[in-house]
Order: structure tokens, then sequence, then C-alpha cells
């Protein structure tokens, strides 16, 4: 009986913390992107990162750095990447980083891949983001030359395939796919964030300022 109560109980905290950690109102968007793409570089930079500094209390983050890379040979032969090798290796490091990164706010990984994307250090194998992020050089050294940046990056593969992006950076709102959100992401990543969350007290204010602007103009 004492065995049985355990279980349950154990059952009952691994539940509660599941939902906690995946946060449960919480929209899930997903950032399929690469690291040495200009079109990535400016969506993260000029669209992600003021959203998610507005909106990180309603937003989970998923960010998938693989874009229009493949694996040869289940990746046991590297993988081939749209801007070369140097995109294959900034894709690399930042996939390992994210990992080493769990325990971090969505917003801080965010700020690590934002450090890569503004100068693309990691794609010329040169980690100071890395230790920016507060990440030990050693382990991402350590992932980046062993089967677990593979497993990684083919994880990604995986993560990025089941969604078939065309244009990369592509994102996804609850694992879903739409071309005009997709559009207006990039132009107006809070624009479309806020139109699903209206109830969000920033975009209630970021409303009521436009509002007020039109009327004062
Ligand atoms: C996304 O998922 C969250 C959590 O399940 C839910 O609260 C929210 O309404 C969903 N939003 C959209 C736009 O699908």
């Amino acid at each position: 009986m004492r065995k049985l109560c355990l279980i349950v109980m154990f059952v009952c905290l691994s539940v509660s913390t599941i939902v906690e950690a995946s946060g449960p109102h919480k929209l899930l968007l997903t950032v399929y992107y690469e690291s040495k793409c200009p079109d990535s570089k400016a969506f993260v930079l000029e669209q992600l990162v003021p959203a998610m500094e507005m909106l990180g209390k309603y937003v989970s983050l998923q960010l998938v750095p693989f874009g229009k890379a493949r694996s040869i040979n289940q990746g046991l032969s590297g993988f081939e990447c749209q801007h070369g090798k140097s995109e294959c290796l900034g894709n690399l490091i930042q996939d390992c980083v994210l990992h080493q990164m769990k325990g971090n706010t969505d917003l801080e990984k965010l700020k690590y891949v934002a450090c890569e994307m503004e100068t693309h250090p990691s794609t010329e194998g040169y980690l100071h983001c890395v230790p920016k992020a507060k990440v030990s050089y050693e382990l991402i050294q350590e992932c980046v030359s062993s089967e677990d940046g593979m497993m990684l990056q083919l994880n990604s593969e995986y993560l990025t395939n089941r969604v078939k992006p065309s244009f990369i950076p592509t994102v996804t709102i609850n694992k879903s796919f739409n071309q005009q959100i997709q559009d207006r992401a990039q132009e107006d990543l809070v624009g479309v964030l806020c139109s699903m969350l209206k109830e969000a007290r920033p975009c209630a204010e970021l409303y009521n300022n436009q509002a007020l602007d039109y009327v004062l103009l």
C-alpha cells in the first residue's frame, strides 16, 4: 500500500512539473532559422528580440537552428548547408549552446542567439557569445566535436522537415504553419502575436497608444 502511495505521488509530481515547464497557457512560437542567413539575422534582431522582450510572459519560444541544411548519411558524413560549411558549424554550436541553456529563460536563450546572429562569430568558430551566455566553453567544444552535437542537429533536421519550410526563417504558432501569419511575422511579429493575445496587458497598452496617436493626429 505504501509503495502504491509513493508511486501515485511520484506520478502527480512529474505531471505537475511537465505542465509547469511547458507553460500550459503560453502560445508556442517556433522559429526555424539558420546561422548565416541574412533574413534570419534580420528576423531575430528586428522582430523576435523586441517581441519576446514585450511578450515573453505569454509566449514560449522554440529555436531550431537548421534551415535548409541536410544530413549526409544520417549525419555520419556531416551536414550540407545553404551558406556553406561555416553555416553548418554555426548551426551546430547554437544547437549545443541552446541545449546547455535548458534551464535558462527563453529570453536568455534568444539573447545568446541574437549575439551570434549579430556578428556571425560561431560560423567562424569563435565562441565569444558562449561565455557571455554563461555556458562552459569546454562543454560546447565537447558537444560540437562529438555525437551529442550530431544528434542535436539530426533532431533539428527532423523538426524542420516536419514543416518543410520554403522560406527561412519560418515561424509556426502552436506547431502549425499558416502562410499569412508567416508573411506578416517578417514585418510585424508583435502584431501577429497580439492578434492572438488580445487580453495580454502589453498588447492592450500598445493598441490603446496607437488609438490615442490616431485620435491626436
Ligand atoms: C496555443 O496554445 C495555448 C496553450 O495550449 C492556448 O492557450 C492558445 O489559445 C493557443 N493559441 C492559438 C492561437 O492557437
